[in-house]
């Protein structure tokens, strides 16, 4: 049994996204697989919770943003709508050659688009979503993408290829309201296996909550923690300072991989 493969992480804004991904992509390099984290969240702070320098995380771009890379590729200049663009450019050498690799997990920032709402066919958007069906589809790796509250990166015909889709939650009703409006855009997409994930749980009474409320099967919580809180304080990579939140992402990163093992019989 090889594992899970691609996974996807979206929530509210605020609720452990990142956290979470950071995790359970050390989790996992640590169990000797090779892994490509994604950052796809505008916020982008997935190389501060993986602990890379700061230097480093200063000179990382997101692709959303290489103007000439996104020109050269679907020979349009970014910002431009309308007009004729490489609808399928190549992307095949995008993730080692733009990525870093720190302590043996590889980061690709993708950033975002701002489309406002419903999906843009300008070349940056072309761009990414050739980029995320090829990480999806053509790379072997364990891919785990750090996406705000939205399914956007995702098209049809990648959602068969996502393993799983997490949705973060803390308790509390906003995060989990996100989590229903997510559930519709995932089934729109026919994104099957998604899993809540409940994050700064302080009491039997926050998990009950988020277990009353959540829109979607939970496959586990972890605890607030002030160590969490340190990690992010000191830009220390989270899985170092917070080995109890460590051994909570692993019961529920085990408790995913036999639901989705489930799901496949
Ligand atoms: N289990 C936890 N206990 C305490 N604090 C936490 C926990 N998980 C996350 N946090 C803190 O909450 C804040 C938000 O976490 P994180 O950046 O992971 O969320 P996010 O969903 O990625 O946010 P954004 O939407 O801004 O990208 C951070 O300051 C982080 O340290
Ligand atoms: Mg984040």
């Amino acid at each position: 049994m090889s594992g899970l493969q691609k996974i996807a992480v979206t929530g509210k804004g605020g609720v452990g996204k990142t956290t979470l991904t950071a995790l359970l992509a050390r989790i996992y390099a640590q169990q000797g697989r090779s892994v490509i984290a994604i950052d796809a969240d505008p916020a982008g702070g997935l190389a501060n919770a993986l602990g890379l320098p700061r230097e480093v995380v200063e000179q990382l771009k997101p692709i959303s943003e290489m103007e000439e890379l996104i020109y050269e590729r679907t020979g349009a200049k970014p910002g431009s709508y309308g007009g004729f663009f490489n609808l399928t450019p190549r992307v095949d050498d995008i993730p080692d050659q733009y990525s870093v690799v720190y302590d043996d997990i590889r980061l690709l920032k993708l950033g975002t688009i701002d489309v406002g709402g419903s999906g843009c066919m300008c070349p940056e958007s072309a761009l990414l979503k050739a980029l995320v069906t090829h990480l999806l589809l053509y790379r072997d790796e364990v891919m785990i993408m750090d996406m705000e509250a939205g399914v956007e990166h995702l098209g049809r015909a990648t959602t068969q290829a996502v393993d799983a889709m997490l949705i973060v939650v803390e308790p509390g009703r906003r995060s989990l309201e996100v989590a229903g409006r997510i559930r519709e855009l995932a089934s729109d997409l026919k994104l099957q296996r998604l899993y809540a994930v409940g994050n700064k749980v302080r009491s039997a009474a926050d998990r009950d909550f988020i277990a009353a409320h959540s829109p979607v099967p939970i496959v586990g919580y972890l605890s607030a923690s002030v160590e969490v809180i340190d990690a992010d304080l000191r830009g220390a990579p989270v899985y170092e300072v917070a080995p109890q939140v460590v051994e909570e992402a692993q019961v529920v990163l085990a408790a995913i991989e036999a639901k989705v093992q489930e799901s496949a019989s």
